[in-house]
């Protein structure tokens, strides 16, 4: 917390993070070779990088599900160093929402359902506020109509869509997307993309959003890039200015920028 007089500590702030796998085998290897990141409040930033860049690492550090091997983490001011893993369980599930590439929605539940499990864990039953917040983030992502229906029933991007409206239900002020369309085609792959922009804008979320593709890379506003482990670029991108060779609108966040129309 920041008392009066003082700026805000940044939401995320690394320094020269490391992290080596196997320590102390004859396969020991470091892939991240000290990463120095600050993420302000309300950021919309891509991470982009080759494969085995150290992507998914970096954001599993910053996610607290790995710890990293040396260097420092300040989470919204709080060390993350000095945390044991109860303390890092209550921070994660207090800050951070996450989606990945494979939604990891439960098949035998609704949409509804799977939106309400994060509080079903926590409080050991839904009460009624909670199941109206994750009808409202349903509805808020497209889903109005699907709210009922099991995963299988709901095509990739929806099934995308269900995942986005779980992580925000406790809105965390940081949301965490390892490659969340990398298993949709361009259609549902923009889908997915506009409502991550349309919940950055309505709820002030920050995201980080790991992505081998180019295109969504360049609609948000910051890029940070991995090449070996180690950033090899961090700036923002110029989401503005025109760009004639993209068959893809300039993202306005605008209701008309999604493409189901809704
Ligand atoms: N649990 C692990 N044990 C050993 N090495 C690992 C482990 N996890 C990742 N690595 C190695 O760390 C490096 C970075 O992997 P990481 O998964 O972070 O890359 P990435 O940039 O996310 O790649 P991709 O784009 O393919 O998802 C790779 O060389 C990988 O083999
Ligand atoms: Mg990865």
């Amino acid at each position: 917390m920041s008392t009066s007089g003082t700026p805000p500590a940044a939401l995320i702030d690394l320094a020269d993070v490391r992290k080596s796998y196997n320590m102390g085998l004859s396969n020991e290897a470091e892939v991240l070779h000290g990463i120095t990141l600050q993420v302000a409040r309300g950021e919309f930033l891509a991470l982009i990088g080759p494969s085995g860049s150290g992507k998914s690492t970096l954001l599993n550090i910053v996610g607290l599900l790995e710890r990293m091997t040396s260097g420092s983490y300040h989470i919204g001011g709080t060390a993350v160093n000095a945390l044991d893993d109860k303390a890092l369980t209550l921070l994660r599930r207090d800050t951070l929402g996450f989606v990945f590439q494979f939604h990891h929605l439960l098949p035998a539940f609704s949409a509804l359902e799977n939106v309400t499990m994060p509080g079903l864990i926590r409080e050991g039953h839904v009460s009624r506020q909670q199941r109206e917040r994750a009808r409202e983030l349903l509805a808020a992502v497209g889903l109005a109509n699907a709210m009922d229906k099991r995963p299988s029933e709901l095509s990739g991007g929806m099934q995308q869509r269900v995942a986005i409206a779980r992580a925000l239900v406790f809105d965390p002020p940081l949301v965490l997307a390892d490659e969340p369309t990398g298993n949709l085609d361009t259609a549902s792959s923009d889908e997915v993309f506009v409502e991550l922009r349309r919940m950055h804008k309505e709820r002030g979320t920050s995201f980080i959003i790991v992505t081998h593709d180019p295109r969504l890379a360049a609609r948000c506003d910051r890029l940070v890039e991995l090449v070996d482990g180690k950033i090899a670029r961090d700036e923002a991108t110029a989401r503005t200015a025109p760009d004639p060779g993209s068959p893809v609108p300039a993202p306005t966040d605008t209701p008309a920028d999604r493409p189901d129309g809704h």
